[in-house]
């Protein structure tokens, strides 16, 4: 019996090391040559290359980049999501790519956050350096047919409109306002593109900033101000993409043809008074038998998994790069937003917008260690081998 459980474990542990020396040595280093081979002019298939840095406004800078090889064209308005590694650990942000497909080079233009850790990095990134994207992806894009448009945002939300409005200007038979808004006039992003912009038949450029425009003390947006700038609202095709405060008031203007992109997660609703309690057990954990956790039926799983001291990686927390992506075994879901139910075992889910219904067992969960990572190397010294080498396993993995 005794000699069954030691092969056993022996087996276990001989894969557990082979998979760890697998994501150490070969896919960590392949990545690694990569993004060297980049750098020395070679064109990867998965890293762009830093051809030009533009300053756009005080924190925000576009990233012009030579297209990885066999980039497929994007469509106006798609993203892509950027991966870069931090303190050893691989994190990944979604970006709008600001070029449009016509566009020799790929842009992107970031804007930098108070302590954010992607956009932060990546204004320390130099012409030559490499840059990690994967091809592009999203539903928000410009229709295919010529339409009247609006094009609405506010801040960094103006770069997907870029790419759609530089698309149009291939077209003769355009019809655009493009209404930005801004805290100041030195925060307008691609504010002399906009000036010309102005000029051109077919275009018309309407530019609000909160110190000239809006009263003191409310924010820029103004729905009044927007129906006096646009009359014809209602019959055009609006796309909006801008601060979370914007975009719920003219989501709540009830427009009918409205395309909405968003930068940041909606705030997580209220807690439901009749949520039950279930188990959420996952498999692949480091402790034995795996663990298990208590979660609610009104809250996604990722953050009830980070509430429990969990650390899985995250990007967009609203269901659109997969970062969070994880093998459902048993159990039922529901999709936070569109309302999906996955009930059927081994189905792909996506933590951030998964709210467990039922007790559900996941399979094992790629690890962020961004925050943590020097106590965490700290706290692995009091750590079990065989823990490591699980946690570790876990851990530095791309998750796609
Ligand atoms: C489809 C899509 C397209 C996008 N396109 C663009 C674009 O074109 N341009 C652009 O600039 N952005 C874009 N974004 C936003 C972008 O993906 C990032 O979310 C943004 O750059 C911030 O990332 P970060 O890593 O710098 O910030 P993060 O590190 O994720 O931080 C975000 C905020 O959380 C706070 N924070 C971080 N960690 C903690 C913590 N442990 N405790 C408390 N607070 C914390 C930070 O201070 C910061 O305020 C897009 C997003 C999506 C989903
Ligand atoms: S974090 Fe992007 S899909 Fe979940």
């Amino acid at each position: 019996m005794l000699s069954t459980i030691e092969r056993r474990l022996s087996a276990t542990l001989r894969d557990a090391r082979r998979t760890a020396a697998r994501r150490f040595f070969v896919d960590r280093q392949t990545g690694l040559w990569r993004s060297e081979l980049a750098w020395l002019g070679v064109r990867s298939r998965d890293h762009a290359r830093v051809t030009a840095v533009l300053e756009e406004t005080p924190d925000t800078r576009t990233l012009v980049l030579e297209p990885p090889r066999g980039w497929v064209p994007h469509r106006p308005g798609q993203w892509t999501r950027v991966e870069i590694e931090l303190a050893g650990v691989r994190t990944s942000r979604c970006y709008s790519l600001s070029s449009a497909p016509h566009d020799p080079e790929l842009r992107i233009t970031v804007k930098r956050v108070a302590n954010g850790r992607v956009s932060g990095r990546l204004h320390t990134l130099r012409v030559g350096d490499a840059l990690r994207i994967s091809p592009a992806e999203g539903q928000f894009v410009l229709p295919t047919h010529p339409v009247r448009l609006l094009l609405l945002s506010g801040g960094s939300g103006i770069t997907p409109m870029r790419s759609m409005w530089r698309a149009l200007l291939q077209s003769d038979a355009a019809d655009v306002v493009i209404v930005h808004h801004a805290r100041t006039r030195a925060d307008v992003i691609f504010a002399a593109e906009l000036e010309a912009l102005a000029t051109r038949r077919g275009f018309r450029v309407v530019v609000r900033l909160d110190d000239e425009h809006a009263r003191p003390g409310e924010g820029g947006f103004d729905v009044g101000a927007l129906r006096t700038a646009v009359p014809d609202l209602e019959e055009r095709e609006v796309f909006v993409c801008g601060p979370p405060a914007m975009m719920r008031r003219v989501e709540a203007m009830g427009l009918p043809r409205l395309h909405v992109e968003r930068f940041a997660a909606m705030p997580r609703p209220a807690a439901d008074p009749d949520a039950t309690e279930v188990l959420v057990t996952l498999g692949g954990h480091a402790s034995p038998g795996g663990r298990t956790i208590a979660a609610r039926t009104d809250g996604a799983l990722l953050d009830q998994l980070e509430a429990a001291g969990e650390r899985p990686a995250s990007g967009c927390r609203m269901g659109l790069c997969r970062t969070c992506s994880c093998l459902k075994r048993s159990g039922t879901v529901r999709h936070a937003i569109s309302g999906a139910i996955s009930d059927a075992p081994d189905e792909i889910i996506q933590l951030c917008v998964s709210v467990p219904c039922t007790d559900v067992e996941l399979g094992p969960i790629v690890q962020h260690a961004v925050h943590a990572a020097p106590d965490e190397r700290a706290s692995e010294r009091t750590l079990d081998p065989r823990e490591k080498l699980a946690r570790r396993s876990a851990q530095k993995v791309d998750p796609r």
